[in-house]
């Protein structure tokens, strides 16, 4: 509003979404996630020129669409990262502790003895060996996190062939290199497999029948990025076969409906699509519309 625009900031569905823009000559669309900018409702726009993607993945605006009726599309990939790695360490170790699991039984007058019993196969991140895919802003802060877990770093990243990485720790700026490995490496060698990378809605998933196989057993698999990166059908069998240790989820491939076959097993750590959903990255990605809003002539 200090930048001169009338700002409407009505629950919109996405059938009325045009309509809307249309009939109050909306300039500017600014959305999150679970609306689905598709390429029929970008082809009835009469008044948009920008649309923003409030947060990092842009797969649910359809960018050639876009590009066709010269509609610019903006993310705020910067804001973020560290509510993102946050959560993968906040997964991790509730599966690595059994928290959910022990809280759930203690809050239920579960056996504080058997509780306790159930956490004797628990185990520490320190020593085990992290495997980041894809080494832009987010895993980049994953791996500062895991560095300071006394983790083994390892990323693959096809666009970055050695991997310096900048970290601050007690207000002391040091370079550390990680070792740049091939997607092989990542797959056969680690302990937890994280995946920062964006959805290829033309693709078949990443994590497909083939490297299932090539898992160490007791992998736990981290997807904070996009269902459908990991094949979901094959992560609940293995997890059914225990042909892996765990996985972690915050994105899932028909979201918001989840697979019931996964709700059922235990180690299996869930959340509603929060990576982003953190009071300091939510202000910082006002902060990062309002620098886009400003310098959009
Ligand atoms: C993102 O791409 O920024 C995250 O997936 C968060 O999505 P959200 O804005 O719907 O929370």
């Amino acid at each position: 509003e200090m930048l001169g625009h009338q700002v409407y900031t009505e629950k919109i569905s996405q059938e009325n979404l045009s309509d809307f823009c249309n009939s109050n000559g909306i300039k500017i669309l600014i959305v999150r996630s679970a609306t689905k900018v598709t390429a029929p409702i970008i082809e009835q726009f009469e008044t948009v020129q920008l649309i923003i993607r409030a947060g990092v993945g842009i797969d649910n605006i359809n960018q050639d669409a876009a590009k066709s009726k010269n509609i610019t599309v903006c993310n705020t990939p910067k804001s973020s990262s560290n509510a993102v790695a946050e959560l993968v360490f906040a997964h991790v170790l509730n599966l690595a502790r059994k928290i959910s699991y022990v809280d759930n039984g203690l809050k239920n007058n579960g056996d504080f003895k058997i509780l306790k019993n159930a956490s004797s196969d628990c185990f520490e991140l320190k020593g085990k060996k992290i495997g980041i895919v894809g080494f832009g802003r987010i895993g980049q802060s994953v791996a500062q996190i895991a560095l300071g877990f006394g983790m083994e770093v390892i990323a693959h990243d096809p666009l970055r062939k050695t991997i310096v990485l900048p970290i601050t720790i007690a207000q002391q700026n040091i370079n550390v290199e990680i070792p740049s490995v091939s997607f092989n490496a990542i797959i056969t060698q680690s302990d937890i497999i994280t995946f920062h990378i964006p959805f290829n809605a033309n693709g078949s998933p990443l994590i497909n029948e083939l490297i299932f196989k090539q898992f160490k057993p007791n992998v736990i698999l981290v997807n904070t990025a996009r269902g459908g990166i990991i094949d979901e059908t094959l992560l609940i069998k293995a997890l059914q076969e225990q042909q892996i240790l765990g996985a972690c989820l915050d994105t899932f491939i028909n979201e918001p409906l989840l697979n019931t076959e996964l709700l059922k097993e235990p180690m299996v750590s869930l959340s509603p699509h929060t990576g982003g959903s953190t009071k300091e990255a939510q202000i910082a990605i006002g902060q990062e519309i309002v620098d886009i809003v400003a310098n959009f002539k």
